[in-house]
């Protein structure tokens, strides 16, 4: 699909300094990034302003820390040494974002050389999206950059308010997302099938919602299946379920109805006595779960049903886990999906974001996928039709 606004290819970056918010909101213990992915995903517009003499000034989160200064485990100084590590590039670190230091090493930066700014949320004013924090940062910069997909719903300081202030385009990796994401709604090869997981229906029902007015079948596994369950009038024991959303998931049955869209729903769950890997468990007709049992995943019916149709699928969406796949005992359900999607080698696959990513890696089946997000929530934003602030803040294309 198009994408409208301008990218760094529509714009001069020859020994421009170039500030470019990334999402580096990696995990990190101990001094130690964990994955790497965020990172490697940056490295296409990275390289390329590189490649083309730009000073190359990055900006990102990492975490969530207090606002009220620097917080040592929440310092993106061992990511900007990942980076150079993983791109051969020379990277500089400044464990300073918006004062005099800060202002002093872009100063100092050269042509194809990269600089990366300590955490934009040691400062409590980004995420209010003070004009001041926007201000500041534009001034370090001739051109604005925006290639955090997986922050590109937050209408925070770093990441829409420079666009005030300078000429804002996108990376590549924001581009990509933006394009195949909204992609799937425009012109999915069919039958698009899309498979939901996960623990609420109140956090996916705008996703399942814009899902029934383009797939041609729609699976929900995971806890958020029981509320549909309940709703239809099952036994669901001690399942998780969300009372008040039971009429909206009959709604989406009737639109599903309606619009002719297949809905595939749990015919057989694993359900354990206590939410421990070591629980015991038996597998129950879904609608039959007494009380003092729980569904923690669904059962081998279930699989082959889920499978069938994903084996016939051109397009797969794929959001959220069918069943608490973090515990061995609980995770069959879930690798069984991972491994339909990656044994159908005709259909165009998309992981949007979180637990799925997840998934994919711990089976270590991410390569057989043809798209996997990085961003969480900023996927699911996309997904549900809402616009993201940070694209939304960019320059459109001519
Ligand atoms: C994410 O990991 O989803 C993004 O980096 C956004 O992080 P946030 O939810 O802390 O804003």
């Amino acid at each position: 699909m198009a994408f409208t606004k301008k990218t760094i290819r529509d714009i001069d970056v020859d020994g421009k300094r170039v500030l470019v918010r990334v999402d580096f909101n990696v995990p990190v213990a101990d001094g130690v990034v964990g994955d790497t992915t965020r990172i490697k995903a940056a490295l296409p517009t990275i390289n390329y302003l590189v490649e083309h003499n730009a000073r190359v000034i990055l900006m990102s989160h990492l975490g969530r820390p207090k606002g009220e200064g620097a917080e040592p485990q929440f310092s993106l100084e061992p990511v900007a040494a990942k980076l150079a590590e993983l791109s051969g590039l020379d990277v500089t670190f400044v464990a300073d974002t918006y004062g005099d230091e800060a202002a002093a090493a872009v100063e100092a930066l050269e042509p194809g050389k990269v600089l990366v700014l300590e955490n934009v949320r040691f400062d409590k004013r980004e995420k209010k999206n003070d004009p001041e924090i926007a201000k500041t940062l534009a001034s370090y910069g001739d051109v604005f950059v925006l290639d955090a997909f997986g922050t590109a719903h937050r209408a925070q300081g770093s990441v829409v308010g420079p666009a005030a202030y300078l000429p804002a385009v996108a990376g590549f990796l924001l581009e990509k997302e933006v394009s195949t994401l909204s992609g799937l709604f425009a012109e999915p090869k069919r039958p698009f099938v899309a498979i939901l997981g996960g623990s609420k229906v109140s956090d996916k029902i705008g996703v399942i919602d814009r899902l029934l007015d383009s797939a041609d079948t729609v699976i929900v596994g995971g806890g958020m299946a029981y509320t549909f369950t309940k709703a239809q009038g099952g036994k669901i024991g001690n399942s998780l379920c969300e009372d008040d959303w039971c009429d909206r998931a009959l709604e989406m049955l009737e639109k599903a109805k309606k619009n002719g869209v297949q809905f595939l729903l749990p015919i057989d769950n694993v359900v354990a006595d206590d939410f421990a890997n070591d629980a015991n468990t038996k597998v129950c007709a879904t609608g039959e779960i007494e009380d003092g049992w729980e569904g923690l995943d669904i059962g081998p019916e279930t699989e082959k049903l889920f499978a069938d149709a994903i084996a016939g699928a051109k397009t797969v969406f794929w959001n959220g886990p069918c069943g608490v796949f973090e515990m061995d005992t609980f995770a069959h359900g879930t690798k069984s999906i991972a491994e339909a999607i990656a044994a159908n080698t005709e259909c165009d696959s998309v992981i949007g974001g979180g637990d799925s990513v997840a998934a994919v890696n711990k089976f270590g089946l991410a390569d057989k996928m043809t798209f996997i997000s990085t961003g969480g929530g900023a996927s699911m934003q996309l997904v549900e039709g809402k616009p993201l602030p940070g694209v939304e803040a960019l320059n459109d294309a001519e």
